[in-house]
């Protein structure tokens, strides 16, 4: 199993390339069930999911090309209407394929996802939607069944707000017959990467970027080129790892657009930031102050940075409080940060930091993909040697980030 050593005390500075976004790509590729006709995408991220949701869709009989960041879809020779248990419980995110392998073959044979380290996260919305949508759903043999001749069109308000339950009901509502009204949606950039995908390929959907999405069905949708966004998650890893650090480093390739909490508490913290359409300046050349947050959907302050704010507010000056509000156990590094000297307590969905002068290299375990992330910031910032056990959650999520990092001057190597 790989690890990464780290030496930690290195400023960083140069150019670091942001890649695309694993959680728009990720439904985006499923985009491709949708349609018989070719889906050309760009600015794919090479990543452990991806390639794990390009095999499960290999394995519906989708026609997959990748040449580097470039993949091609065809959809024209699907024949297997299933995902199974073996691949959903390795991602979650199989459970996309769902909406349209039903709204356009009116069946599927989804694996219900099991248990998962940052909370329980039932995809119990997915299935009222889709009910609410005319589909006949059972759950036999830990399996979800879904049925119906053709979807029709349903006002669907979600329990709560959901990204990944957004981006299924939407696929679904593209081929439904009539009008979908989706209340409650999410509004994360990725869904709407997701919808002007589908816009290209000749989907009528209403109310992109907003809370409540209307779709017309259609009889067909074709094909279409695309380019997913960059990953704001991934833009502001290496944000907060340069405030945690220090240093001057240019993100270039990267959406500012979809940004603004976090630039917002990067500047409390006293970086300074500059920035155009597709570029970041970070500067940071004294020890980060603390700051205080609580993780809500988007436009607010998202759970999948919450634990890389958090390794900077370790050593930062000042106590800070960060509110965990979406997964109920995602707070699985702060056991391993108290392991390199940091000084956080939990009481209940909160963490209470208290500001250490420094932290010391020490051997820890990732255990999730945000959480391996923070252990890298944590470790960059570190005196000394840490050695991060378990990376492949890493790697799921993260287009070659050691690569990237000793590019703008960290110590930082895979060891197997
Ligand atoms: N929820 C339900 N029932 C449902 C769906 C969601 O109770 O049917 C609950 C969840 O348990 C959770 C909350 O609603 O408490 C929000 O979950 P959501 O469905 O929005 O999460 P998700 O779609 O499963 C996506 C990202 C996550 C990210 C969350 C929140 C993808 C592939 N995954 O998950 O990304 O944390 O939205 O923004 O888009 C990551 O990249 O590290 C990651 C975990």
């Amino acid at each position: 199993m790989d690890k990464l050593l780290i030496q930690g005390g290195h400023r960083l500075s140069g150019e670091i390339t942001i890649s695309g976004a694993k959680n728009a790509a990720l439904p985006i590729l499923c985009a491709g069930l949708l349609t018989a006709d070719a889906v050309q995408l760009s600015n794919v991220p090479l990543l452990q999911d991806v390639a794990t949701m390009l095999k499960l869709l290999r394995q519906m009989g989708l026609q997959v090309e990748q040449d580097g960041e470039q993949v091609m879809l065809n959809g024209a020779a699907i024949d297997k209407l299933e995902a199974p248990y073996e691949m959903v419980k390795t991602m979650r995110a199989s459970i996309l394929v769902l909406g349209p392998l039903l709204t356009r073959f009116g069946e599927a044979r989804v694996s219900l996802p099991g248990g998962c380290a940052i909370g329980s996260r039932p995809v119990d919305q997915h299935i009222k939607g889709l009910q609410a949508m005319g589909a006949e759903i059972t759950i036999e043999a830990g399996y979800i069944h879904a049925k119906a001749k053709r979807l029709k069109g349903a006002r669907i308000v979600t329990d709560m707000i959901t990204v990944t339950g957004t981006e299924n009901l939407l696929m679904a509502a593209t081929l439904a017959e009539g009008e979908t009204i989706l209340e409650n949606a999410a509004r994360e950039p990725e869904v709407t990467d997701l919808a002007n995908l589908l816009v290209a390929m000749g989907a009528k959907i209403e109310g992109i970027g907003t809370d409540r999405l209307v779709i017309q069905g259609v009889e067909r949708l074709h094909g279409a080129s695309h380019a997913v966004i960059a990953d704001r998650i991934e833009t502001a890893t290496f944000l907060c790892a340069v405030a945690a650090a220090g240093g001057d480093v240019t993100l270039r390739n990267a959406r500012t657009d979809t940004l603004d909490v976090a630039f917002d508490k990067l500047r409390e913290a006293g970086a300074i930031l500059t920035s155009g359409d597709d570029w970041i300046r970070v500067q940071m050349s004294s020890r980060p102050k603390a700051v205080s947050f609580r993780t809500t959907e988007y436009p607010g302050f998202p759970t999948d940075m919450q634990a890389q704010f958090m390794a900077m507010n370790c050593i930062a000056e000042g106590n800070s409080r960060v509110v965990e509000t979406i997964f109920e156990n995602r707070f699985m590094h702060v056991q391993e940060m108290n392991r390199l000297g940091a000084a956080i307590t939990i009481e209940g969905h909160t963490a209470i930091i208290n500001g250490v002068d420094k932290l010391v290299g020490a051997p820890v375990m990732a255990t999730d993909l945000r959480a391996s992330a923070s252990l890298v910031i944590a470790a960059l910032a570190a005196e000394g040697e840490t050695l991060i056990d378990r990376i492949y959650h890493l790697d799921r999520g993260y287009d070659r980030m050691e690569v990237k990092l000793s590019a703008v001057g960290a110590h930082i190597q895979r060891v197997k």
